[in-house]
């Protein structure tokens, strides 16, 4: 893999700020965009922008062809069995939000989620004890904690396969075993997944999925649930509209086929595009070189960290979280080490609690400084961000 060579597809490296180049490392949150991104949406809004699945004019037919290629790019890329089982939502929260509304739960039947998920992974189901659905929660990675959790009332785990605060990973195969065995659903929240390494649904024989493009080099708004098709027929839609039914009178309506009936209203068809043409970048780059390159920029950070005596978050082992580093300097706030990276060298990094409020609260810490890598980041960039670091642990010791 070569960042250098990537990094030529990129259009926001060739801006400068104060006269030096950016060094970006927040793609946990959101990433940079390649030129082929860019150019895929662009051309949906040039030479045919129009609406999907409805009007046989030309725009119409170029932008439903589009659409569905797109899809079929999506379905490979994770190795779904259908086309149709690729749902296309806003991203990994509304993924979320439309199992945790739809499923059909009951009264008295619980969720199991980890101790370390995203808001978007915890409080749709903290939402639902309205209706006196419980939750309750494992302790992330900890397979016999897991074991049992798994009670005969668990008819949903609903889970992080990497960690967005710290890049620590689960053993998710494993899990998905054991939820069956027990009769519970399982649904995987992939963000910081499935961009970073090849996830195959087939394989985890995993019963939903879900992921978001900002994450994956595509753009912002435009996200992802794949279902196994059986369990989607059984879902309840819970935002209806536009495209999601066949036929309606007065008094009622015939529900669409899977994708459409849980796509309503007018779609992200540019993000969609530009999803797709993501997904054909990066499967360009191969998942398996994107993963080794990450964590040898990991290995050489986090080995300079400790020389420096900085805490690390998660497994100290920087084999075990993918591209993230997540720590805190003694003697100066998360923030502030954000901020000056930043203001010396362009360096941006996040700073805070990434929301996941929950797991900092239960470990009364109030955040931590957050590095996340990716495709683009070189050696040079690492090595530019070891020596402001330096330079901060020298200020404050
Ligand atoms: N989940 C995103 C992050 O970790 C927003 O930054």
């Amino acid at each position: 893999m070569n960042a250098e060579k990537i990094r030529g597809d990129f259009p926001i490296f060739k801006k400068q700020i104060k006269g030096k180049p950016i060094i970006y490392m927040d793609s946990a949150c959101v990433t940079l965009k390649p030129n082929q991104v860019i150019e895929a949406m662009n051309r949906y809004y040039k030479e045919f922008p129009a609406c999907a699945g409805r009007s046989a004019h030309t725009f119409g037919r170029k932008v439903t062809e589009e659409v569905h290629k797109a899809r079929v790019i999506v379905q490979k890329f994770i190795n779904a069995k259908k086309t149709n089982e690729i749902i296309f939502t806003k991203n990994t929260t509304e993924s979320i939000n439309l199992i945790a509304n739809s499923l059909d739960l009951k009264e008295g039947d619980t969720v199991l989620t980890s101790d370390k998920e995203h808001n978007s992974g915890l409080i749709p189901f903290q939402l639902l004890k309205r209706k006196s659905i419980h939750h309750k929660m494992f302790q992330f990675g900890n397979l016999e904690d897991f074991r049992d959790k798994l009670t005969n009332d668990v008819k949903l785990v609903s889970t992080v396969i990497t960690s967005n605060l710290d890049g620590t990973s689960q053993p998710v195969e494993e899990m998905i075993k054991l939820a069956h065995q027990n009769g519970s659903l399982v649904l995987l929240d992939g963000a910081q997944a499935v961009p970073h390494r090849e996830i195959n649904v087939k394989k985890l024989d995993v019963d939903f999925l879900a992921f978001s493009g900002h994450k994956m080099l595509g753009p912002s708004g435009i996200g992802v649930l794949y279902g196994k098709l059986d369990l989607l027929e059984k879902l309840k839609p819970f935002v209806i509209g536009g495209d999601t039914v066949k036929n309606s009178t007065y008094d009622n309506f015939e529900i669409e086929d899977i994708p459409k009936r849980f796509e309503a209203g007018l779609q992200n068809y540019a993000g969609i595009i530009g999803l797709g043409e993501a997904v054909k970048y990066l499967t360009e780059i191969g998942l398996k070189n994107i993963a080794v390159h990450e964590q040898e920029l990991n290995r050489y950070i986090s080995g300079e960290f400790a020389k420096l005596g900085i805490e690390i978050i998660g497994n100290l082992d920087s084999e075990k979280r993918s591209g993230i580093i997540s720590f805190n300097i003694k003697g100066i706030h998360h923030h502030e080490v954000a901020g000056m990276l930043n203001e010396s060298a362009n360096i941006m990094i996040r700073s805070g609690m990434h929301c996941v409020h929950s797991w900092f609260n239960a470990h009364n810490l109030d955040g931590s400084a957050r590095i996340s890598l990716y495709v683009y980041n070189t050696k040079e960039e690492c090595e530019v961000l070891v020596n402001e670091i330096k330079k901060t642990v020298e200020l404050v010791s």
